[in-house]
Order: structure tokens, then sequence, then C-alpha cells
């Protein structure tokens, strides 16, 4: 069957497709130990999932406005004010199935052929996709582990004045854990505003932090970064709601208004139960999200300190999300038996096939040389997996 060109283009989610694959393989007993998923080990907190019975039986079970309701459009209001200190007005909100979602909605209403999109890399594995669904064109800045990953201003400069439409912030980034620090995001929103260039800003792992870092939000810095900032966040990590499905967007209202459209022509509204489950998870108590951080950084530490004392990986120290970034580069060349290591693929191939330890390859993040391990599992599960880890490392030659 001829299938549309634009699905050609793409290809499944690395990471989904890497958590399907330990999944099938435990479903056949085989015994594996999972490092590639995104999402939080922890149950959904109880107060928000009480807050959806009551939906429920409340019958709060139809249709919404398509882009969320009022009272879940001021919790978002409300929280973005109190963490960045910014100010939105309801028709600037949109709601969605996901953050994932929203990223997809603003490409589609503001990208198309003869535009460029700036995107530092490693990078986020949707992102690229999603923009070469829109018809644009990437401009991938590359960075090294010198700079934490982050573009140098020179890098920035460069690229702010190919021409492009917009850039793809990712703080804290998904998959080097890297913050940016308030100086180097009041750099890129002045280059921004000296562009015009749109910051499209994924801040969805914003409330998981470490360590002495900060997070500040790119619209924070006056009238003119904030017109030409798109705000993406949701429910999904800071409160373990993966499978609830809601994200949402704050951003200038004409883009805010086209995809409203292409929303009510594609989704609807996100659930409803769900909608009002994220008013509990925005504006009820925050405890749980402090709990979930510090066993976060605990595992940080221990998986970080392991990686570091195995020969030929390296490891910087994330300063947020909850993924290391190893650079397993140390071991090109070595081999075992039937395995020959030469890139990132290879080496996570070789320890799914022989260790039982999924990882995902740097290369889905446009980072040959690495790949990311999530510590979004339990202790157990990663004392577990290190230790097989080690033992298919100590093998290499
Ligand atoms: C950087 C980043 N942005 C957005 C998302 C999407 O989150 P959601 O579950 O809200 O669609 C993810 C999920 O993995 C992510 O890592």
């Amino acid at each position: 069957m001829a299938l549309a060109e634009r699905v050609n283009k793409i290809k499944e989610s690395p990471t989904l497709a890497v958590t399907a694959k330990a999944k099938a393989m435990r479903a056949q007993g085989i015994d594996v130990i999972g490092f590639g998923a995104g999402e939080p080990d922890f149950d959904t907190p109880d107060n928000i999932k009480q807050a959806a019975e009551l939906a429920i039986k409340n019958g709060f079970t139809k249709y919404t406005p398509v882009g969320g309701i009022d009272q879940l459009k001021d919790a978002i209001i409300d929280r973005i004010k109190g963490d960045s200190g910014v100010s939105f007005e309801r028709p600037e909100v949109m709601v969605s199935c996901g953050a994932k979602h929203a990223l997809y909605n603003i490409s589609q209403a503001l990208f198309q052929e003869g535009d460029k999109v700036i995107i530092p890399a490693p990078c986020w594995v949707t992102y690229p996709d999603q923009v070469e669904l829109s018809g644009s064109e990437t401009v991938v800045i590359s960075t090294t582990e010198e700079t934490d990953f982050k573009p140098t201003a020179a890098q920035w400069k460069e690229a702010m004045a190919s021409g492009a439409k917009a850039v793809i912030l990712n703080s804290p980034c998904n998959p080097t854990g890297s913050v940016f620090t308030r100086e180097e995001l009041k750099e890129l929103a002045d280059l921004a505003v000296e562009h015009d260039v749109y910051i499209i800003s994924d801040e969805i792992y914003g409330k998981i932090i470490y360590d002495d870092a900060e997070h500040v939000s790119v619209a924070s810095f006056g009238e003119e970064a904030k017109k030409r900032t798109f705000l993406v966040d949701g429910v999904s990590k800071s409160y373990s709601m993966t499978g609830w499905r809601i994200g949402y967007v704050a951003g200038p209202q004409e883009v805010i208004s086209a995809m409203n459209k292409l929303q009510s022509q594609s989704t609807s509204n996100p659930t409803s139960i769900a909608q009002m489950a994220s008013i509990e998870a925005l504006t009820g108590p925050q405890d749980s999200v402090k709990d979930m951080v510090s066993h976060f950084k605990e595992r940080r530490d221990f998986m970080c300190e392991r990686l570091n004392a195995m020969p030929g990986i390296s490891c910087l120290k994330p300063r947020g999300a909850f993924y290391t970034f190893p650079n397993v580069s140390g071991l090109f060349g070595k081999s075992w038996d039937r395995w020959s290591i030469n890139s990132s693929g290879d080496f996570s191939a070789f320890l799914l096939e022989h260790a039982r330890v999924a990882v995902v390859a740097g290369d889905a993040f446009l980072a040959e040389g690495y790949v990311r391990l999530s510590y979004a599992t339990s202790m157990e599960n990663i004392r577990k997996g290190l230790d097989r880890l080690e033992e298919a490392v100590s093998k290499l030659s």
C-alpha cells in the first residue's frame, strides 16, 4: 500500500520502541532490566486519583471546550505566575493530550515548507520528527560535554542569524539533564528578540531539579521575550501522570487560536476526567513532588558513581530530569564473542541481547557515542541493572 510520504519521513519514537521491546522480552519470560522508559515509576498520588473519581461520580464525563476548561486554565495560569512570575490570560493558554501533543500542535500551526527550526542536540527524540512532519527544515546545533551539552554563545548567534523561525529549548534537558542558567537564558532571549525568533520552551522537567540548579522560564525576561515564547509543560513527569495525557502551552494568542482550530479537527478536548485530576495536581499538596525528586537524586548519585567507575565509560552529573547520559565511546573498537562495539547502537544491542539491560542508543537523540539510562526505576532494579552492565563491559577487550 502506498502510504503518505509524510509518514515515511519519520520513525517510531525510539524510546517507546526500546520500552516495548523490553516489555515483549519480559512477556517471553526473559528477565530484562529496563532503563529505557521516560516515566516515573511512582504511582499517581492518591489526592489526584480521588479528584478523578469524584469527576466520574459527578458525571463530569462529557465533551469540554476544545482547549480545556477554564478552571484548569486558571490553575495553569496561577502555576506559571507562581513559578516564573509571568502573567498569562485564558486565551493565551491551551490544554492538549500531553505536552507531546501541545508541541505537535505548535509545529503544525507555526511551521511550513521553507521555515527553519533550531534544535540544540542532544535533543529529545520527538523534536526533529515533529519539525519534519510540518515540512520545515531543522537547524541542528551539536553540543559537547565540554559545555555541559549547551550551545556556546557563538553557536547560538550563528544559528539565530540563519533566518530561523524558531528554536526548541528544553531545560532541564532530556536526555542530558543539563539545566540552563538564568544568564544563559537571558542571552538566548535577547538573541531571539534581536532576530525575531520564536522560542518553544519545553519545561516539562522544570520541577525535577537537583543541588543548586534553578529552573527559570525564558518567558520571564520581559514582554518582548514573552511575546515570542511558547511555554510548554504538563503533569506527566512531575505528578507521575504519564497515562492521563494532559499537557499545556501558554503563548502568543494568535497561534494558540490556530492550535485550538487544529485540535478541534483532530482530538477535540483532552479527557474531561484527566482535566479535573490535573487541577488537583496543580493546586493540591505538592509533597509528593518533593518526595519523588529526593528519590531521584539518590538514584542519580548512585548511578553516576557506578557508571564513572566502569572503564571506558564516563558520565556528567545531570542537574535535572531523570536520565544519565554516559559517554561510551571509550568502548568503541572493543569486542567479545560475536559482538563488536563500534557505535552506541552496537553497545545497546550488546547490552540488551547479552546482559538483558535496556538502554537507548545516543543516535536517537542525535548524539552518537552516548547512551541514555533512565533512573525512574527502583533502586533494586538500578543496582541489578548496573551489576549486569558492569559485568558485560568487563568482558569487552
Ligand atoms: C522533553 C520532553 N518533552 C515532552 C514530553 C512529553 O510528555 P507528555 O507525556 O506530556 O506528552 C516528554 C516525554 O518523554 C519529554 O521527555
